[in-house]
């Protein structure tokens, strides 16, 4: 959700605090792209200015080249997802109430309430955004004790929901103040300068040295440095870290999109989420687990909650993990998960997994659990952000950021995380002999190349893609592991291409939706290998010819070397062999490829589709 930037330096030149929080904006507007805007304040004698504007941030840009803030000592600025409020240029943050300007990322649960209390008190309110109450709270706070981050305390005492607020004042020109709770913040510390961010995308072009806030604290940033405070104003700690990747990782390296670059990353996304798994005898080592052996050995069933990709790869984890440590797993919509009273307790594993660390509906599973009493592993690929800080345990991903909204390298470094998990537990409980732990782990091991080689095969879908372009319906099919990845090529179409688009387990189909299918209707169908005793092959085949005679047009993704799949597709796009646990690795990379293409010869923006955002920090 939205994008927070903040910066307060000694340096020179003054434009530098504006170019910081903008070029901070443009790495964050994958969080929100309804409005744009920015507050700086000029030293000393104190004046604010602000700018803002709906839409992309580019509309932001040519504001400010239209009518120039004035040199400046702070600014903050903010990139919009709405949620009240129309996305227009009133409602674009930041809002101000007098010398205060405010910005906000979350949702005010009781802003009704306040903003009645605060009318009759004679406040005038020019939007119809929850964030404007925060900005006359802080104006009547700072008004009584003339100091930003007391006034920023008691604020976020009274507020309710989730928030990230950050507020310059024209008094104060070298001081940002910010205050979170539910909603991520961090510090990012230069020398004579210093920022904040949603992420720390915001700054990493300037620090890799951070720190991470807690939950319920405020922080006042100068050039020197931040402070950090409980709501009570009390000192608190947050902890430092360094960010393990540079600025050059958040860039698009030469490909059109984001998206199409980070499809790209896979091979390295998986490779660095395999490195240092395993100790010199070849056991698998999981240091940053944090999750006594014995709990673990103990544990009768494991929990997936995630949502959207995430919750795919859980899927796909259910059919590894139940395979490899016979325990049984289940899968669950984080939302839903929290709401319907689930049956977790002190012998449940729960495993989160989240690529942002700060999807709202997932946190919140997760608190539930842990006060269900179950431990807690978070899978996740962002250092610093809330989720791992408050599970039990956490598995990072390594797939560096992912900017394109939807998500394609997380999901693959997700996936490979979970498979991990699911060997260390079958090694520790003794599922399965460690000569066979040592095949699958070197088989995962041969993975990134086997990916390369289907990124390499991509013209055919490309092509198929290009001619596709008008088509307003796809199925996706699957069986086994080739039923999440079904799903997933149904999301990334729908949500990159805007086409209906739906995935069915294949052997679903004669119980429903074969009744969708008619002439022409264009269908993926995700074949499983012909290897192996339990082979769904012949069945999924089976099911490829139930839609054929019925008019579909067949999009077949099947191994290389399977000749039966031939006859009864229009298209076969091949991937290496592998074995089949790990299929999903390579399966879903053609329906990636698929989507973006569709969806940039259909003219559409693939790094910031409509409506979405990165990050959903609000349930
Ligand atoms: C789809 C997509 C979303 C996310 C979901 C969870 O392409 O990106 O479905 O997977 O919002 O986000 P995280 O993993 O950040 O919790």
């Amino acid at each position: 959700m939205c994008g927070i930037v903040g910066y307060v330096g000694a340096q020179q030149p003054s434009s530098r605090p504006l170019d910081v929080v903008m070029e901070g904006l443009r790495r964050l507007e994958y969080r929100g792209y309804d409005s744009a805007g920015v507050a700086v304040v000029t030293g000393p004698g104190g004046e604010l200015a602000t700018a803002k504007k709906a839409g992309k941030l580019v509309n932001l840009v040519d504001e400010l080249a239209a009518h120039p803030l004035p040199a400046a000592t702070a600014a903050i600025g903010h990139t919009r997802w709405a949620t009240h409020g129309a996305p227009n240029d009133v409602n674009a943050h930041p809002h101000v109430a007098g010398p205060i300007a405010v910005i906000h990322n979350g949702i005010v649960e009781n802003f009704a309430v306040l903003k009645a209390e605060l009318t009759a008190a004679g406040a005038t309110f020019l939007s119809e955004t929850d964030t404007e109450v925060a900005a006359h709270l802080l104006a009547r706070e700072y008004a009584d004790c003339h100091d930003l981050s007391t006034a920023m305390c008691a604020v976020a005492r009274r507020l309710r929901g989730t928030f990230t607020l950050l507020a310059v004042h024209a008094d104060v020109p070298d001081v940002v103040v910010g205050a979170r709770h539910d909603s991520p913040l961090v510090v990012g510390i230069g020398v004579g300068e210093t920022f904040l961010g949603s992420d720390v995308a915001a700054f990493i072009a300037h620090t890799r040295e951070a720190l991470e806030l807690g939950q319920d604290q405020v922080v006042t940033i100068t050039p020197d440095g931040a402070t950090v405070t409980d709501f009570d104003g009390e000192p608190a700690a947050a902890r430092r870290f360094t960010v393990d990747w540079d600025a050059a990782a958040a860039e698009k390296g030469g490909f059109a999109s984001f998206m199409d670059k980070e499809i790209h990353d896979q091979p390295q996304a998986v490779t660095d989420t395999l490195l240092g798994r395993t100790d010199i005898a070849g056991h698998l080592v999981l240091d940053d687990l944090r999750i006594d052996e014995s709990v673990l050995r103990s544990v009768d069933k494991i929990v997936v909650i995630a949502c959207g990709t995430a919750a795919y790869a859980g899927h796909v984890a259910k059919y590894a993990i139940e395979h490899w440590c016979r325990i049984p797993v289940e899968v669950e919509l984080a939302h839903e998960f929290r709401y319907r009273d689930p049956v977790v307790n002190e012998r449940t594993l729960v495993v989160a997994i989240s690529q942002s660390g700060e999807t709202m509906d997932t946190l919140m599973a997760v608190r539930h659990a842990r006060e269900q009493g179950a431990k807690v592993l978070a899978i996740c690929n962002t250092h610093g952000s809330t989720i791992p800080r408050e599970s039990d345990a956490v598995l990072y991903t390594h797939a560096g950021p992912e900017i394109a909204v939807a998500s394609t390298k997380a999901f693959l470094a997700q996936i490979t995380a979970t498979y991990v998990l699911g060997l260390y537990l079958a090694q520790l409980r003794g599922n399965l002999f460690p000569d066979e732990i040592t095949e699958i782990f070197d088989q995962l091991r041969a993975m990134p190349d086997k990916i390369q080689i289907v990124l390499d095969r991509s013209d055919e879908v490309r092509k198929t893609a290009q001619d596709m372009v008008d088509t307003t319906s796809v199925l996706f099919l699957g069986r086994h592991v080739g039923f999440p990845v079904a799903l997933e090529g149904a999301l990334k179409l729908k949500e990159l291409a805007y086409i209906h688009a739906e995935g069915f387990a294949a052997g679903e189909l004669k119980h429903g939706p074969i009744a969708l299918i008619e002439e022409g209707q264009a269908a993926f169908v995700i074949v499983p290998s012909p290897r192996g005793r339990h082979s769904l092959h012949s069945k999924v085949i089976s099911n490829i010819q139930e839609i054929r005679a019925r008019g579909a047009r067949t999009l077949v993704i099947a191994e290389d070397g399977d000749d039966a799949v031939a006859p009864f597709a229009d298209v076969v796009f091949s991937v290496p062999r592998c074995p089949t646990l790990l299929a999903p690795l390579l399966t879903v990379v053609p329906l990636q490829i698929f989507a973006c293409e569709l969806a940039t010869v259909r003219g559409l923006d693939v790094d910031q589709p409509r409506n979405l955002a990165k990050s959903v920090t609000v349930e």
